[in-house]
């Protein structure tokens, strides 16, 4: 048994009876959005061999079994990123686990730089589609059915019947959200200036270091995507200040009453529409 399986087995085990019919992967200051569920239980990553003890500051590193509108979730409170350096498999763990339970939805979450103009920190932004900056792919390697066909379609990762869950869920919260494009770099490092302006040119929305590969390995294994950012601050160049990880988490933070609502409204479009 490889790593990824032997991860899903642990939650297997821990949760035998466990039908979950989504999941969500909670980015940086996003922790609080868990209690748009109700939690029903929860474990440690250091009890799911592939993720092992979280490696950064915001990210909690516990999987919450939660109900949440008229489905059960796996949430996971914090991701592991490539700029670990750790490779792919503990960034693969969450989708992997998700597809072993039988998930059929999964909303990715992040924080971002902000480029386009008109972007602000707190906004939320939906994601239409991403660019992989990383300078790496998820999918390399031998060829694994799990992870769909050798050469699997990314026209559409983030599908629009959850985009439009995620608009209806704003509309019905009162709240105005973005849509964008959403740009993964590897980090850790934040961009330059140039970087920035040189994305936004490319049609980069907003930048960050994450979301992509999960979004990538969920679209190719059928499972149906959505993508949601919190702008925490203005991309390099384009705010008043020096960029850091303190501010990022207390924007997400700050945002977190508009964040759950939007969730919570989410799951119950996705879940009234999603089913049959
Ligand atoms: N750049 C990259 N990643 C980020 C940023 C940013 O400006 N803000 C939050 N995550």
């Amino acid at each position: 048994m490889d790593l990824l399986e032997k991860s899903a087995e642990a939650v297997a085990a821990r949760w035998p009876d466990a039908k979950p019919v989504g999941g969500m992967i909670l980015g940086s200051g996003w922790n609080g959005a868990v209690e748009a569920c109700e939690v029903m239980d929860t474990m440690s990553y250091a009890e799911i061999p592939a993720l092992g003890e979280p490696g950064v500051v915001g990210h909690a590193g516990r999987l919450a079994r939660a109900r949440c509108a008229a489905g059960e979730l796996l949430v996971f409170q914090g991701r592991r990123h490539y700029y670990e350096g750790l490779g792919w498999t503990p960034i693969a763990a969450p989708v992997a686990i998700l597809k072993h339970a039988g998930a059929r939805m999964l909303l990715l979450t992040n924080a971002a730089g902000g480029i386009a103009e008109g972007f602000r920190p707190g906004d939320l932004m939906i994601v239409r589609d991403h660019i992989n900056l990383m300078g790496a792919n998820p999918l390399v390697g031998p060829h694994h059915p799990g992870w769909g066909p050798r050469f699997p379609d990314m026209t559409r990762v983030y599908g629009p019947r959850l985009r439009k869950a995620l608009h209806a869920a704003a509309q019905a919260a009162g709240m105005s959200v973005l849509e964008g494009v959403y740009m993964a770099v590897s980090g850790p490092a934040y961009e330059t200036p140039s970087e920035v302006h040189a994305y936004g040119r490319l049609g980069a929305d907003a930048v960050g270091m994450s979301t992509v590969p999960e979004a990538m390995l969920a679209h190719a294994a059928g499972i149906e995507v959505a993508g949601l950012t919190c702008i925490t601050n203005a991309a390099a160049g384009l705010g008043s200040g020096d960029l850091d990880h303190a501010e990022v988490t207390t924007v997400a933070q700050d945002a977190m009453s508009n964040i759950r609502a939007l969730v919570a409204g989410f799951w119950r479009q996705a879940l009234a529409k999603g089913e049959g």
